[in-house]
């Protein structure tokens, strides 16, 4: 299983970013413990941050036919980018995704996301976990076809 996972704007800024939203883990910290678990269950991880949108709309088409699944955290792009959206679905790869904060407990901005409807799963408010928890969906939807 070939598993993308995605970073929006910002998250470079984790441990030093606002840590009693996102915690004092940096990115990369969390970055080497997914892959740590990716390679616990056999899984191909990848990683990609980029503050730029178009960066991040390249990165997502070269996904094409090339990985299994994407976990994305769009950071401020959840609330804005319809071109991402568009990037998603255009390579048509079943994605989850992530937020560290749980959004909806936060300014009605963020409340709104242009991703979640086509999302095959949504994970907020759990911190660094979430992106445990969607690898592990992805995991399991690859072996139950669910
Ligand atoms: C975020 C939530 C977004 O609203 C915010 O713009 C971020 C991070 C999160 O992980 O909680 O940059 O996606």
């Amino acid at each position: 299983l070939k598993i993308l996972v995605v970073n929006g704007p910002n998250l470079n800024m984790l441990g030093k970013r606002e840590p009693e939203k996102y915690g004092t883990q940096t990115l990369s910290e969390i970055m080497s413990e997914l892959t740590n678990t990716a390679n616990s269950l056999n899984v191909e991880l990848t990683h990609f941050q980029s503050n730029g949108e178009q960066a991040l709309i390249e990165r997502i088409h070269n996904a094409w036919q090339a990985v299994d699944c994407i976990i994305i955290n769009p950071a401020a792009f959840t609330h804005t980018s319809v071109a991402l959206r568009d990037a998603l679905l255009s390579v048509d790869i079943p994605f989850y995704e992530v937020h560290l904060s749980n959004v909806h407990a936060r300014e009605a901005f963020r409340h709104h996301s242009y991703f979640s409807d086509v999302a095959q799963g949504v994970i907020c408010g759990l911190g660094a976990m979430g992106y445990h928890a969607a690898l592990n969906a992805a995991v399991n939807r690859s072996q139950n076809a669910i």
